[in-house]
């Protein structure tokens, strides 16, 4: 069978293709899971009681469950919570933004891949860019440009502290010296927190980026995906929410309890909304209902804000330091590093001395029924972010889920790494 470039671009084998595979699919034999590898978030109850009593109201109001069913939103999304989260971010934020600046989609994961399509590939016959300002970045971005070759990249800087952790700064003046040689780049884009670092591009270094943005006249696309105002999944203070004409804000309610229902929210302006709007029509009709229907009314009151500050960032921090403990536990006497666990559901362990690549070093976990994503996917873009000390040495733990069965699979990594060690 004949598959087009865009098929075969789209199907082939993929670095977030494989690790939500390794989510669904069971390991064999007897061998106890230990899930530490996708980006499943955790089930918080308080969360879910608010979204089912949200649930219930809809069911006792005569056959509004029903009417939701029944019919497509406009394919810039539910009208209702286009106006409710408008008129949230004004009245919180002081954005001066109405509906036409936001857009919903199935996820964010597709709004990105709507945003990185509009933005790079090829127009007016010559190649445009995107520019990812630190790498390592979400693996889910590597394979989402249609054309080959349209993602550049530049390696972050290393801070090293005495505890055993570092922290990934972005080397700024080198984004603003390859934006002022490459005309070509149509935008740029970070995940703030980070995924897969736990990273938390500090306000000044989203300020910088927003300046060149402005400077240059593309677009800065924030992926807020665990950031601010929810899921709030940001334990740094040096981190406010931002938004302004040259930023796309990409919004999420996955990591706030809505996974599975799929609803990303993007914030930008007009212009770039109707775009968002249309190619939605095109590629999906419509965005699904039942996201905006439930979260809805939690906006407006405040209580899905509310919830995010005292009770999701609590939840995920506090399982962020236990998980930290384990890792100098069970690793005590190896040479490891892990980055300031700052925000997001990941750790990002830093294995120095690690005799084998992490790809490899995955197989060997998976045998022991450990899923972990190998950190080489992270770094994609320039071929220089391949030659970054950090390349084929880390790995990415997702912390978020059961207690027992997170610190028995850092004992496990630390094991085979004292086997695995230079
Ligand atoms: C940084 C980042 N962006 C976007 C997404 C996509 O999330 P969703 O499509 O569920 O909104 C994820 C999912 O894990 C993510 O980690």
């Amino acid at each position: 069978m004949v598959f087009t470039d865009f098929g075969n671009k789209l199907s082939q084998h993929s670095g977030i293709l494989q690790l939500m595979d390794d989510i669904a699919k069971p390991l064999p034999g007897n061998v106890v899971a230990h899930p530490l590898g996708g980006g499943n978030p955790a089930r918080v109850p308080e969360v879910e009681r608010a979204y089912r009593a949200e649930l219930e109201d809809i069911l006792r109001d005569g056959d509004r469950f029903e009417d939701v069913l029944a019919h497509y939103d406009s394919p810039q999304g539910r009208v209702e919570f286009l106006e409710t989260a408008a008129a949230f971010l004004r009245k919180e934020y002081g954005w001066p933004i109405s509906m036409e600046n936001i857009a919903l989609t199935n996820g964010s994961q597709s709004a990105m891949f709507y945003l990185f399509n509009l933005f790079s590939g090829t127009c007016n016959g010559s190649k445009r860019t995107l520019l990812f300002p630190l790498m390592p970045e979400y693996i889910g971005y590597a394979d989402q440009g249609i054309e080959e070759g349209t993602f550049v990249s530049v390696p972050s800087l290393v801070e090293y502290f005495d505890d055993r952790t570092f922290k990934y700064r972005m080397d700024l003046e080198c984004v603003a010296d390859y934006l002022a040689s490459h005309p070509e780049v149509g935008a740029m884009c970070v995940s703030r927190p980070t995924n897969p670092s736990g990273n938390v591009l500090t306000d000044s270094e989203i300020h910088g980026l927003s300046e060149l943005a402005h400077e240059y006249s593309i677009p800065l696309i924030i992926d807020n995906a665990y950031g601010l105002p929810f899921p709030d999944i940001v334990f740094t203070e040096d981190a406010e929410p931002v938004w302004n004409e040259d930023i796309i804000l990409s919004m999420s309610l996955s990591k706030i309890g809505l996974p599975s229902i799929r609803t990303g929210i993007v914030i930008a302006k007009k212009e770039i909304i109707s775009a968002v709007g249309n190619m939605n029509a095109i590629a999906a009709l419509a965005t699904g209902s039942m996201g905006p229907v439930l979260a809805g009314n939690l906006l407006s009151s405040g209580r899905l804000t509310e919830l995010a500050s005292s009770v999701v960032r609590p939840f995920y921090e506090e399982k962020a330091m236990k998980a930290a403990a384990w890792i100098r536990k069970y690793f005590d006497g190896t040479d490891f590093y892990i980055h300031r666990p700052e925000g997001s559901i990941f750790l990002w362990l830093y294995l120095p001395s690690l005799s084998i690549p992490t790809l490899e070093f995955y197989s060997v976990l998976m045998r022991e029924g450990v899923v972990t994503v190998p950190g080489e996917y992270f770094f994609f873009g320039s071929d220089d972010v391949k030659h970054h000390p950090h390349y084929d040495k880390c790995l990415r733990i997702n912390y978020s889920g059961d207690a027992y069965l997170t610190e028995d699979g850092i004992r496990i990594i630390a094991d085979k790494y004292r086997e695995y060690s230079l």
